[in-house]
């Protein structure tokens, strides 16, 4: 029996398509620019610790999290390359993050005093890349208050200044002001720190959708996400990449049901004629949102039908109508089947969200599993030692 024959429901996560997307990026970035894979949010819901070595072993270079947590669970996984947090890190937790061998994003003193006395006492260098706010109006330092906070960070013994790094807010739009705009400040503020003899090893600044669309935003590293999974943030991208994650689950029931019956809670749908309703044991609790009913889509023997009525926490139901659809039958709520395919995309346009979220919305029960890992590929442990089961 395969294991997806023992699940309810499951994620499957395309490993050869993360591979392929890697090296798609990496012929586009070239060979001298390095390339942080960023797999925060458990890999943008696809398994840190399956994707962190799929990136690796396909050329990426650096990994990007958000929580000193993030780290730690690719270290526990046997991750050894380095890994830069990109965001807030409490002060009080600095010494968890020079123990795991986190770099980490810097632009204020606080965490700064916090990580060079962590790193004294454990007689190592605490690795920090300074945050700089070049319009995303997020985190970081703007700009003009750089060059003070670099040599302040210059007298603290126990750290290494190893990177500067912006982010753009608007890569993804087809009007390039914003981007051109926030590049400018940024390389003003790079000129101004070289005028004072500052040698900062990494700088960057582009996202994925930097990537596909603005070759002046690469520098010498670049920190790519949503295209890794196989998605574009800039619609009508004309680079070809394949989507990885699919959101599958077996039939758990056919019932017959007479016309004018109501399905599900408050029988938001009512059936027109006598007709076939699939059950699928997937619902809100998976990230199967409850603003998807009477909108989605299940693909069930290379054939889309409707999903039907309030989802609920555990489970939907799909209109059949006379398909012969079986008990145990493998039914598709998020990937392809045959010829049809439910995309991200199709999910957030039903949301009204982006990809982004609807990768990130399926639920931690739903366990990953990891298909089509290339044959050299590193030993991959089962899903269930990756914690995911
Ligand atoms: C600081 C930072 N860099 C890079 C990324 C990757 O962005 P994308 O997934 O659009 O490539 C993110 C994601 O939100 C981010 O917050």
């Amino acid at each position: 029996m395969s294991e997806e024959e023992e699940l309810r429901a499951w994620v499957e996560v395309d490993l050869g398509a993360i591979v392929k997307n890697t090296r798609t990026l990496r012929r586009l970035i070239g060979d001298e620019t390095k390339l942080l894979a960023v797999v925060k949010a458990n890999a943008y819901g696809h398994g840190s610790v399956g994707v962190a070595r799929a990136v690796l072993y396909a050329g990426a270079d650096y990994l990007g999290v958000s929580t000193i947590d993030e780290g730690h669970k690719l270290r526990l996984g046997g991750v050894s390359a380095p890994i830069l947090i990109l965001g807030y890190v409490p002060p009080p937790e600095a010494e968890r993050v020079v123990e795991n061998r986190l770099s980490t994003a810097i632009f204020d003193a606080g965490l700064a005093e916090a990580l060079n006395a962590a790193a004294g006492r454990l007689q190592t260098k605490a690795k920090v890349h300074i945050k700089v706010d070049t319009g995303m109006g997020r985190l970081g330092l703007y700009p003009d208050e750089v060059l003070a906070f670099y040599q302040y960070l210059e007298g603290l013994a126990s750290l290494e200044i190893e990177g500067i790094f912006t982010h753009l807010a608007t890569a993804d739009d087809p009007d390039p002001t914003g981007v051109r705009f926030q590049l400018r400040q940024f390389n003003d503020l790079l000129a101004v720190l070289s005028a004072a003899g500052a040698q900062i090893p990494l700088v960057h600044a582009a996202n994925s959708a930097a990537v596909l669309a603005f070759p002046e935003s690469l520098y010498n590293m670049v920190r790519p996400g949503l295209a890794l999974y196989g998605l574009s943030p800039r619609r009508g991208e004309l680079v070809s990449l394949e989507p990885a994650m699919s959101l599958k689950c077996r039939v758990a029931q056919v019932r017959s049901v007479p016309a004018g019956r109501g399905i599900s809670y408050g029988w938001a749908y009512r059936t027109l004629k006598k007709t076939n309703i699939a059950v699928l044991p997937v619902g809100y609790a998976d990230g199967f949102s409850r603003l998807l009913s009477n909108k989605a889509k299940v693909l069930i023997r290379e054939k889309a039908y409707p999903i039907v009525g309030k989802i609920t926490m555990d489970y939907c139901m799909a209109d059949v109508g006379d398909d012969p659809i079986q008990e145990g039958d493998e039914a598709v709520l998020l990937g392809c089947q045959g010829r049809e395919a439910i995309t991200a995309d199709d999910w957030a346009e039903a949301l009204g969200t982006i990809s982004y979220e609807v990768l990130c919305m399926i639920g931690a029960r739903v366990p990953r599993v990891f298909i089509n890992a290339p044959p050299d590929f590193p030993c991959l442990d089962s899903p269930k030692e990756l914690g995911y089961r």
